[in-house]
């Protein structure tokens, strides 16, 4: 499957790349400039920046586990291979010193470095190009004054002819919607001014969006849940499985503290996302959840009643036996090791904030989320040393894990039962993408 889709789409990029080839492959290279000084930024223009970028999410793929702010090397999982986010301090060979701001907002907004080469679109500019002129100018303002770090990024690792940069002008050609973000006049200025950030420069759909097999979002499909690192970016639309229906102020309190004490805490690729948020202003946030609680049709006014909790499966089902006899081991592994905090009743300093028959992980489609929380447990949003939940990776097997997910979603959630868990669960231990 992984590998006829690679090969499919790189044929598909190969054919595409022919056609765009002559259109679109060839690039200026913008001339070096001297490294700008400090003081030719406005501190304000640099504040803004500051934001800008942490609602961007910059520093998160710009940075190598451990490794200085912006100075490159993030290796970033993609179904075709690993792309390393590059250095984007302002050292003049390594990094970006030497690119003017017409340079940089080419990138942005074009997906082209200085010197004329196509980027990959790893580097989210099918939602940057949606950026405005004058907040790309406050980003390169940002950057080109935070310290320089000589630091070169590991190579890819692609497969050819994926490695051959010109055949990304046929992906752009095909799939780049290139232009600033065009305010829709029926709408409020928060609304629109959420619509902005999200689609733009917060590229909230670069996750939350499926993907076609050339790796780009499908069309018509914004928001309808997508895959990012493994984990399951949750559809944001109509479609939304949450058990208690999202509301703006519910979207709020997620995304500026990273709980919803109806819904989930923000774990995986989620939690960086909301760590940077905490950069930006409450009316910015405020903005978001009301364009996102659009999308998702939620209701107006207070949350609504959260729906009775399921009543307690039966141990053994008209299944058989062996049926049984997984869901008596699972039950019994849920009241050994997950009761404590999981069921009310426990001690008060355990008790998780989410009650499992809300909790949007074992609601989903798919068990990405339900599996990765249980192998590898559950961070604070504030990444404190002191996770909310362990992590039972090396306490449990695969089958055990397997059963016990199973069980979960039969105890919490009226949803279908899961297929193949057992696999799911072993490609999670791996840290292999499940896309
Ligand atoms: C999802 C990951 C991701 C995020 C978020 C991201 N980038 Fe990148 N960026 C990349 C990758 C990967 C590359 C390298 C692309 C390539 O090699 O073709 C890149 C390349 C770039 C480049 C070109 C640098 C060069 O040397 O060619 C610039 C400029 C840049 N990013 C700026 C930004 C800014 C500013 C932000 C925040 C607003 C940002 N990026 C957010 C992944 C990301
Ligand atoms: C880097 C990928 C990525 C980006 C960017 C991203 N998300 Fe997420 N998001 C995820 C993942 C993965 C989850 C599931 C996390 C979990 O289960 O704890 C998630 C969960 C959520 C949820 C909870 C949904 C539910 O029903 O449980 C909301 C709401 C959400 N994101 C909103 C946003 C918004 C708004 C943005 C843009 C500001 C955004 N996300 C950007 C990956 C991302
Ligand atoms: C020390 C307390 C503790 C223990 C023990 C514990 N959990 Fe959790 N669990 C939490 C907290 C806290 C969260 C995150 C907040 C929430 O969802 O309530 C969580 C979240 C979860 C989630 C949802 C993750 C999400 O983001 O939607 C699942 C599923 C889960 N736990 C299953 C289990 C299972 C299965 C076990 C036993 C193998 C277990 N937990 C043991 C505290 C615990």
């Amino acid at each position: 499957m992984r590998v006829s889709h690679i090969a499919g789409g790189v044929l598909l990029a190969a054919a595409a790349g022919a056609a765009g080839f002559a259109v679109l492959a060839w690039q200026p290279e913008i001339e070096p400039v001297e490294p700008p000084a400090r003081a030719a930024f406005d501190q304000a223009e640099i504040a803004e920046g500051a934001k800008l970028a942490a609602l961007g999410n910059c520093l998160q793929c710009h940075t190598a586990p451990g490794g200085k702010p912006f100075a490159g090397g993030y290796p970033l999982e993609t179904p075709f291979g690993t792309i390393h986010g590059t250095n984007i301090t302002p050292d003049p060979e390594t990094g970006i010193g030497t690119w003017s701001a017409e340079a940089f907002r080419r990138a942005m907004a074009e997906g082209v470095g200085r010197s004329g080469e196509h980027l990959y679109p790893g580097f989210p500019y099918d939602h940057f190009t949606r950026v405005t002129d004058r907040d790309n100018r406050a980003l390169y303002a940002y950057l080109m004054t935070r310290e320089p770090v000589r630091a070169e990024a590991p190579p890819n690792r692609l497969p050819l002819p994926l490695t051959f940069r010109p055949l990304l002008a046929g992906w752009k050609l095909l799939f780049l919607e290139a232009g600033e973000y065009r305010p829709d006049p029926e709408r409020s200025d928060e609304w629109n001014r959420g619509a902005y950030l999200a689609e733009g420069l917060a590229h909230c759909g670069a996750c939350h969006t499926p993907r076609n097999a050339l790796g780009a979002r499908e069309a018509g499909r914004e928001f309808a849940g997508g895959f990012s690192e493994g984990w399951y970016a949750p559809a944001l639309d109509r479609d939304s499985a949450a058990p208690v229906p999202w509301t703006r102020d519910a979207l709020f309190d997620y995304l500026r503290t990273g709980v919803s004490e109806d819904h989930a805490v923000a774990s995986g690729p989620m939690a960086p996302v909301v760590r940077n948020l905490s950069d930006v202003p409450d009316a910015d946030i405020r903005a978001i959840a009301t364009y996102v609680a659009d999308r998702m049709g939620a209701p107006d006014g207070p949350a609504p009643a959260p729906p009775a909790p399921p009543p307690p499966a039966p141990v053994a089902r008209a299944g058989g036996e062996e049926r049984g006899q997984e869901q008596g081991r699972a039950a019994a592994i849920y009241a050994g090791a997950c009761a404590t905090c999981h069921e009310p009743g426990g001690p008060l300093q355990f008790q998780a904030p989410v009650a499992l028959d809300r909790a949007t992980s074992l609601a989903q489609p798919n068990p990405s989320n339900a599996i990765r929380a249980i192998l590898h447990g559950v961070e604070t949003p504030d990444a404190a040393a002191q996770p909310l939940m362990p992590g039972f990776a090396n306490a449990l097997t695969d089958a055990q894990v397997a059963e016990l997910t199973a069980w979960l979603r039969t105890r919490f959630s009226g949803g279908p039962a899961w297929d193949d868990l057992e696999a799911e669960v072993a490609e999670a231990r791996s840290g292999r993408s499940a896309e």
